[in-house]
């Protein structure tokens, strides 16, 4: 069982493949699809991952990809079973696993992340639908006094009896403590947090026995905050981010996938690709939902002439991320193949 966890992980993010999030609850994916004016029904979210799932050559890119609830039960037009047309591909299938972010009792402005009730039972169920890996993704927000230490340690411990739970079902857990990027603060700021809630997270996954050769870490750029008048340039973000990350992210990690976390999609690349070019003991990819899907998702607009374009669009945009991965992205490379 531990050799099949440190394979699925390590195949994840193999030959610098990265991770598709596609599993925005019903509530967000609603969202995303007003966006495009676009009514979020059963068939028209069904339609849509089936756009991304079955895009040529995206399995060239994306090594995993993270379904919701709904989405692992659902099959293509061909009645074939989302899992098992990703798993044809070479495409490893996840689920996410928490039932979301919640107000943390005494802790004003702070979040905790729920969904270990009953766990055990769900993992198992999802394991028979084809899920090979799980998210769990706890919320860490920036703000005057806050994170507190109890917000942080909470968060660490859901997130490290999640994981234990996943390991026991033979599922990789992703671990995801998500500093959140839209604050006002500073760089250096990010670099504090990120620290203490790397420090925490690790801590926990080994006092739960968590055998960390078969997990995958899904952190935050240590970046500035969307709101802070100074923006640091992608070689800040990866000097930080790397130094961060070498203090508190033991080298067993199979591999660091970072969220994009409403950074722009050329943006997301550009600060992914810096930071892979400095590099560290783990392979370091992505694992972006919006930073992937964007521009995709306008592309399709929902209609079924558009489904190719979409397509091509969601492939481009996955290999300039696979390039980014390897570190050898450039505006240039992006202007070149563009479609
Ligand atoms: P974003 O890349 O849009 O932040 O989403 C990734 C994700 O799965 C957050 O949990």
């Amino acid at each position: 069982m531990a050799h099949e966890l440190h394979d699925t992980a390590q195949a994840i993010v193999a030959d610098h493949r990265g991770i598709l999030a596609a599993d925005e609850s019903t509530g967000t994916i609603k969202k995303r699809f007003d966006a495009i004016g676009l009514e979020s029904t059963e068939e028209n979210r069904r339609q849509y991952r089936q756009l991304l799932f079955t895009a040529p050559e995206m399995e060239e890119s994306i090594g995993g990809v993270i379904m919701y609830d709904e989405t692992i039960r659902q099959a293509a037009d061909d009645g074939t079973p989302f899992a098992d047309v990703l798993a044809s591909k070479g495409v490893v299938p996840g689920i996410k696993v928490d039932t979301g972010a919640q107000d943390q009792a005494g802790f004003p402005g702070e979040k905790i992340t729920e969904g270990l009730d009953g766990l055990r039972g769900r993992l198992e169920e999802y394991r028979k639908l084809g899920a090979r890996f799980a998210k769990w993704r706890a919320v860490i927000t920036i703000g005057e006094g806050i994170p507190s230490v109890g917000c942080i340690r909470a968060n660490a411990h859901a997130l490290a009896r999640y994981a234990a739970l996943c390991q026991e079902a033979g599922i990789v857990p992703i671990v995801e403590p998500e500093v959140l990027m839209d604050a006002d603060n500073t760089i250096e700021r990010c670099f504090d947090v990120t620290s203490r809630t790397l420090k925490w997270t690790f801590h926990e996954l080994l006092v739960q026995r968590v055998d960390l050769r078969g997990a995958l870490l899904k952190p935050n750029m240590v970046i500035s905050g969307k709101g802070c008048p100074e923006q640091a340039p992608a070689s800040r973000i990866a000097e930080l981010t790397v130094e961060c990350f070498l203090t508190h992210v033991p080298a067993a990690i199979p591999g660091i996938v970072f969220l994009s976390g409403g950074q722009s999609e050329v943006e997301a690349t550009e600060n992914l690709n810096a930071i892979s070019q400095v590099g560290g003991p783990w392979p370091l990819s992505f694992s972006y939902g919006r930073a992937l899907q964007q521009s995709a998702l306008a592309a399709w607009n929902g209609e079924a002439a558009n489904v190719e374009s979409a397509q091509a669009v969601f492939a481009h945009r996955a290999r300039m991320n696979a390039l980014a991965a390897a570190g050898e992205w450039s505006a240039e490379v992006e202007e070149q193949v563009a479609v």
